[in-house]
């Protein structure tokens, strides 16, 4: 079969004829991530009644990916298992019962926890259809931060969409998304990080006031707002950094946790429940995948992807590695001073 003949598959009788070779990320024992994830191969399966087949085009490393390789996430896979949280592609084929989609439908992995591989065979609604014009890289990055970012405003917790936000590791992926949705929304956002070059190209991007994540920087913030009340603080650092947004919080302000980047504890000081009332909480992407109904997620993602294709929202990238290099994809991952996301690049099969 030529390479041309292959990325043209529209059904199983093709499939049958295809060399069956996919690339996968594999995590045998949990340890240090770089040593932890080696690249494997097997054959892939046709899809079965109400299956499609997936050639998955780009997938990020997540700091998740990176904690599920440690052994240390809220969601651990029976080991030996395939690796990645998020990832995005095209449909090669469907298998009998599937008539919301077909073969050159772009689509997200939404229920998958092994997207590091070329090919994932897998049940029609474990997807969500991308808009066609949607780059491939801002594809594979739609499913966990931007809509992390979307829940952490778009929940209760979030009572007056006017009045300031603060949030640390404002660079991050979800940082930079939760600058984006609130500009959507007109929410104003103070906004810590630890790199000082980050502060011009975060207040380009739409950030009210950016600072450096000590006291110093939160000094300068509360002196630029004046007396405001702060409502909300997302926190994905911990430690100081968490108590420092949390001090800065209104009577009765919600902070909440959706991540533990200096991996240090929260210390929530008893005054500030006593006499502040502050409410402290967590929020887990996860959790709301799994309980929320495919169709209010559909509309959450059509949202994210529009913002996305009106460039009101963006994931900058880092570097993109080959599978081949698995392991120096996830150490530079896992450093600090990154400008972006690394991503895998899927694209160049064996067989295609
Ligand atoms: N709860 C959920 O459902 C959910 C969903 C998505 C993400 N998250 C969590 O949110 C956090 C951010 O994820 P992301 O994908 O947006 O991150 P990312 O784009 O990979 O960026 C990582 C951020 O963490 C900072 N950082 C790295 N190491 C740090 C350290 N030791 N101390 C303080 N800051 C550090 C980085 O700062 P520099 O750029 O200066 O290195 C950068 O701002 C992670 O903890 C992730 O697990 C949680």
């Amino acid at each position: 079969m030529t390479a041309h003949s292959c990325r043209g598959l529209r059904s199983i009788t093709d499939l049958t004829l295809m060399p069956y070779h996919n690339r996968k990320v594999v995590l045998e024992a949990f340890g240090e991530p770089g040593a932890a994830a080696t690249l494997k191969a097997n054959s892939i399966a046709a899809p079965g009644t109400g299956e499609i087949l997936v050639s998955t085009a780009y997938a990020p490393v997540n700091p998740a990916d990176l904690n599920i390789l440690e052994g240390r996430y809220g969601q651990l896979p029976a080991l030996p298992a395939i690796v990645g949280t998020e990832g995005a592609g095209k449909v090669i084929a469907v298998g009998p019962g599937v008539s919301d989609i077909i073969p050159g439908d772009k689509v997200f992995y939404l229920s998958r926890t092994d997207c590091w591989q070329d090919y994932v065979t897998c049940a029609a609604h474990q997807v969500i259809k991308l808009p066609p014009k949607l780059p491939g890289e801002a594809s594979c990055m739609l499913k966990i931060n931007p809509a992390t970012a979307w829940l952490l405003l778009h929940q209760d917790s979030n009572p007056n969409p006017k009045s300031w936000i603060v949030q640390n590791a404002a660079n991050s992926g979800v940082g930079q998304a939760v600058i984006a949705i609130a500009r959507t929304r007109s929410q104003p956002t103070i906004n810590f990080v630890r790199r000082r070059e980050l502060i011009k190209p975060l207040l380009q991007a739409g950030g009210n006031i950016v600072v450096m994540d000590n006291d110093e920087g939160k000094a300068t913030a509360l002196d630029a707002i004046g007396g405001d009340p702060v409502v909300l603080a997302l926190n994905a650092v911990g430690g100081e950094s968490a108590l420092r947004i949390m001090s800065m919080l209104s009577e009765g302000g919600i902070h909440i946790t959706y991540g533990a980047m200096s991996k240090r504890p929260l210390k929530v000081p008893n005054s500030f429940l006593i006499f502040k009332d502050l409410q402290i909480r967590g929020l887990w992407l996860t959790q709301w995948l799994n309980s929320a109904k495919y169709a209010e997620i559909a509309k959450v993602y059509r949202k994210l992807a529009g913002l996305m294709l009106q460039g009101k929202l963006q994931q900058p990238v880092d570097s993109v590695f080959p599978p081949e290099e698995i392991s120096a994809a996830i150490t530079k991952a896992a450093g600090g001073g990154r400008s972006g996301k690394v991503l895998l690049d899927f694209r160049t099969k064996g067989n295609e």
